[in-house]
């Protein structure tokens, strides 16, 4: 059975993604900031579960095929790819396959839809064919242009929709969200810490008190904060991470236990990020 896009508060740290069909921990590991394969272990025995993999990803390739050898079938494997053509498509997909050790991945996706990839009828054939052959298990994108992110969730052969949405790009209320529940891909978010805009100290910003409790100073957000704003929003499947180092991977794994947060915290949040949004130059305080 499929979830819907409707992760409930009671499931804010596990959800079923659709067609992928697997029950995934909500925070996804992306191994190109610096971590290496023993960090990916380490996350594992945490719970972590989606692992973000391309290419270039080299220093978690080992990690990602240890893990994925234990246990296969509760582990999923996103391939960040890119395509113009068909067979670039496929080349990536069993390239993949050779470099993990594994027999599918759980998803290919068209990476920077409209830049590095494109969305044509040859390259939707070759993956639907992959996805016949058992290659792949879905077909996904990762995509900055968010209006065409919602005409793709209401009418594509797209199974998931990797997105931006944070605190300071909230559009995606307005341009994707409306548009799921049609066909319910699923969503996976990233730049959860706006490039670290959120975390980093800002001079000049007045906010009223932080209205939750916390031991540290808020503003600015703590990275805990900004990827629970995320995981609070019920269209949102799982967002990424992409930790520099393991104190970083602790961090940010510790905002799934910390639970969603409640209205005030999230109004407040959006306030601080339309505020942040605001500014056309940081003068950041160091
Ligand atoms: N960002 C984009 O526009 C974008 C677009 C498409 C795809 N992606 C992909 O999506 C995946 C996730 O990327 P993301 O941008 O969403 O990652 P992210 O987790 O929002 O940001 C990662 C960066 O934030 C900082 N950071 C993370 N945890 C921190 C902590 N606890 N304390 C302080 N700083 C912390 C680190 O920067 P420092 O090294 O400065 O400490 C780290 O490199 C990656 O594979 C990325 O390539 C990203």
């Amino acid at each position: 059975m499929t979830m819907e896009h409707n992760p409930t508060q009671n499931d804010f740290s596990f959800c079923r993604l659709p067609v992928v069909d697997k029950r995934v921990f909500r925070m996804g590991i992306a191994g190109n900031y610096g971590i290496d394969s023993s960090d990916v272990q380490w996350a594992a025995e945490q719970g972590a579960n989606y692992w973000l993999w391309g290419a270039t990803f080299k220093k978690v390739t080992a990690g990602i095929k240890e893990v994925i050898k234990k246990d296969r079938e509760n582990n999923v494997v996103a391939l960040l790819g890119w395509g113009f053509l068909g067979w670039q498509v496929r080349r990536s997909v069993e390239n993949a396959l050779r470099k993990l050790n594994t027999d599918y991945l759980d998803v290919f996706k068209l990476g920077w839809l409209g830049r590095t990839s494109i969305y044509t009828p040859g390259i939707i054939d070759s993956l639907l064919t992959l996805k016949q052959e058992g290659k792949i298990k879905a077909i996904g994108t990762s995509i900055h242009d968010r209006q065409r992110a919602g005409q793709l969730a209401l009418d594509s052969a797209l199974d998931l929709l990797m997105i931006r949405y944070n605190a300071k790009h909230p559009g995606a209320e307005v341009d994707i969200f409306p548009y799921l529940q049609k066909r319910n891909p699923a969503v996976i978010s990233y730049t959860a810490l706006a490039w670290q805009q959120l975390i980093n100290p800002v001079a000049g910003i007045e906010m009223a008190p932080w209205p939750g409790r916390t031991e540290q100073a808020i503003p600015p957000l703590t990275p805990e904060l900004c990827y629970r704003f995320v995981l609070s929003n019920p269209h949102v499947h799982l967002v990424l991470t992409g930790p520099r180092n393991r104190a970083q991977l602790k961090d940010n794994l510790r905002a799934i236990q910390q639970g969603p947060l409640n209205p005030e915290e999230l109004a407040w949040i959006r306030q601080y990020g339309k505020l942040i949004r605001s500014r056309k130059k940081f003068d950041y305080i160091r």
